[in-house]
């Protein structure tokens, strides 16, 4: 599909899978709510989960935001576009289907630029991840397909770069806290705005701050397990994801530390491991010290819970 039809598609009120740094997405105009329920429908996803609106600069946040604080704007200088999401205070005029009757907005600028130009000529979109709800992020447009059909309107921009989800930071509170950890961490966070930075990701909260948080996430039918520091014998039907072992096995990818390759890759394994009936993902432990750790750690963490 080309960007000018997909532009048509969404000015017209239909919804486009589009490519960004993180993960694919599924877009419609941001100011237009039957098409954002289209997006809804689609992937099955529950209504009082809200959604991002991308925007291609930084003016068009106060469309969206009222009152930002200095501190969006010292996160935008340093990090847009790319992988971190704002949550800010909303103006009225935000749709609810937007912001699931939440009093906030999140924004992001993605850095693609198919991302960017799909965006200039349609103005904001609002886009959640490119698959059903209850499967794992798209990171390719085959992945897009999978789940809604070889004919479903998609702009194929390769694999994405970052492979897991944008950080997601709420700043309308005193202290800036992290809802999503993602490829953009916290000391980096820190370091921009000069502040003590709260993690609010455990999904052990009870009233989590990020609807999205409460929900049950992506669970290969494959069991998901961490490797054991004695394990030593090749299980045949499992997938071995491991960074620095010996273990001999049969379905063995090994990352030698690369975590920024595993994040890229994980999704796609997950997938890998239903369609070729994997019964075990087997993954070693990963450097706590790596910056994609924690990003890594979470998805991985839901996975197996
Ligand atoms: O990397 C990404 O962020 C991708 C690409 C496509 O940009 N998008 C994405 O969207 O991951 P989605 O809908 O799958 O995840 C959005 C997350 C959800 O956890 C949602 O609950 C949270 O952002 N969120 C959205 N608006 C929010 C708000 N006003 N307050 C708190 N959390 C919000
Ligand atoms: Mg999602």
């Amino acid at each position: 599909m080309d960007i000018n039809h997909a532009s048509k598609l969404i000015r017209e009120g239909g919804i486009v899978a589009f490519p960004t740094e993180t993960v694919y997405g599924l877009g419609a105009d941001a100011w237009n709510a039957d098409a954002i329920h289209k997006v809804f429908s689609a992937k099955g996803r529950p209504s009082d989960n809200p959604l991002i609106v991308h925007v291609a600069s930084e003016v068009e946040i106060h469309d969206f935001a009222i009152d930002t604080p200095a501190r969006a704007h010292q996160l935008i200088e340093a990090f847009w576009p790319g992988p971190l999401t704002m949550v800010l205070k909303k103006r009225s005029e935000v749709l609810d289907a937007v912001t699931a009757g939440l009093k906030t907005v999140a924004l992001r600028m993605p850095d693609h630029s198919i991302a960017l130009e799909l965006i200039k000529k349609t103005g904001p979109l609002v886009a959640p991840s490119a698959n059903h709800s209850g499967k794992p992020s798209p990171t390719k447009a085959d992945h897009v397909r999978e789940d809604f059909g070889v004919d479903f309107p998609v702009l194929d921009g390769k694999t994405t770069k970052i492979g897991l989800e944008s950080t997601v930071v709420d700043l309308t509170d005193l202290i800036p806290a992290i809802l999503r950890p993602g490829s953009i961490t916290r000391k980096q966070i820190e370091e921009v705005l000069n502040t003590f930075v709260e993690e609010s990701f455990f999904h052990h909260l009870k009233a989590p701050k990020s609807p999205g948080q409460k929900y049950s996430h992506y669970k290969p039918k494959a069991r998901v397990r961490w490797l054991n520091d004695a394990e030593r014998t090749d299980q045949e039907h499992s997938l071995y994801l491991v960074q620095e072992s010996s273990i001999k096995a049969e379905h063995i990818i090994n990352y030698s530390g690369d975590l920024e390759q595993m994040a890229q890759e994980l999704y796609d394994r997950f997938r890998q491991a239903d369609m070729e009936g994997f019964e075990e993902v087997v993954i070693e432990r990963m450097d706590e010290k790596h910056p994609m750790f924690t990003a890594l750690m979470n998805r991985i963490s839901k996975a197996i819970h």
